[in-house]
């Protein structure tokens, strides 16, 4: 199994590798810190990945997309799971105040993910098979008061991903939106955890299973699909009060 890694440093990405590398999986990693990108290569390794590339660059450089894709199919031959997994979350009372700080999480979360989509869909249409994996989030469900940059960005993808899936159809390849709700990573450290949260381990499981049961969009764990059916049922001249 061929598997391109995108944000492959993140904790979910990381355990999504780790079941991979059991399986014996080639990887071709990308990310933008070497030393983790490093750790996390001899990681894979010793856990039974047959082969590792990787290369070092910042996600949102959508200028060297083409390229560095092109670089990773060379490497593997074939591409059978392509996984986009980076993202930040921005502060939202600074995107709303500043909006070089909205434009920075839109291009990190948005924008660099359809060029990502954009590049790894040519090969995969070529090829006649693969699966192109993207981790989006509950969050672009609705937009919500306290994180509706974020969610914006999340939603974007989530749209785009639906129209790719029907145009990747006929070619065999197979798309999937992944939306987590509450991760315990790195990403929300500063964050209060509570029984709703979910390790990297849980949504690594679930993405793995998704994508081997091509699946198309995927809400971890599955009852984040039934609060934000409820969410999104909120008549929204309640919902525009509402600071959830
Ligand atoms: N945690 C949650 O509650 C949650 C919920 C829903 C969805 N998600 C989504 O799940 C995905 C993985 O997040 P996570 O929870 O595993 O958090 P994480 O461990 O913080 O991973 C985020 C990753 O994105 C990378 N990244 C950010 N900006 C980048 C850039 N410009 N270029 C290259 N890499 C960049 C980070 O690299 P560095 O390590 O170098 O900073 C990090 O490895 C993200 O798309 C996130 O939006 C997370």
């Amino acid at each position: 199994m061929k598997i391109l890694l995108i944000g492959a440093t993140s904790a979910i990405a990381k355990a999504v590798a780790r079941i991979y590398a059991e399986r014996h999986a080639s990887f071709y990693l990308l990310a933008r810190n070497e030393e983790r990108l490093k750790e996390l290569a001899d990681d894979l390794i010793v856990r039974g990945a047959a082969a590792i590339n990787s290369q070092v660059l910042d996600l949102t450089d959508t200028t060297s997309h083409a390229e560095v894709i092109q670089n990773a199919h060379k490497a593997l031959e074939e591409l059978d799971i392509a996984l986009i997994c980076h993202g930040t979350l921005p502060d939202q009372e600074s995107c709303e105040s500043d909006f070089a700080q909205a434009e920075k999480a839109l291009n990190v979360n948005g924008l660099s993910v359809v060029s990502l989509c954009t590049e790894v869909s040519k090969i995969l249409k070529v090829q006649g098979s693969g699966t192109l994996a993207v981790i989006t989030s509950v969050a672009g469900d609705r937009g919500r008061q306290p994180n509706f940059v974020y969610g914006a960005a999340k939603s974007m993808v989530s749209t785009y991903l639906q129209g790719l899936r029907g145009k990747l159809l006929p070619y065999n390849v197979h798309v999937i939106d992944i939306r987590p709700g509450l991760v315990d990573s790195p990403m929300t450290a500063g964050f209060e955890k509570g029984p709703l949260w979910s390790t990297p381990e849980l949504v690594a499981g679930k993405v793995v299973r998704s994508i081997d049961s091509k699946k198309h969009t995927v809400y971890v764990p599955g009852y984040w699909r039934i609060i934000m059916a409820f969410v999104a049922s909120i008549p929204e001249f309640i919902f525009k009060r509402l600071k959830i």
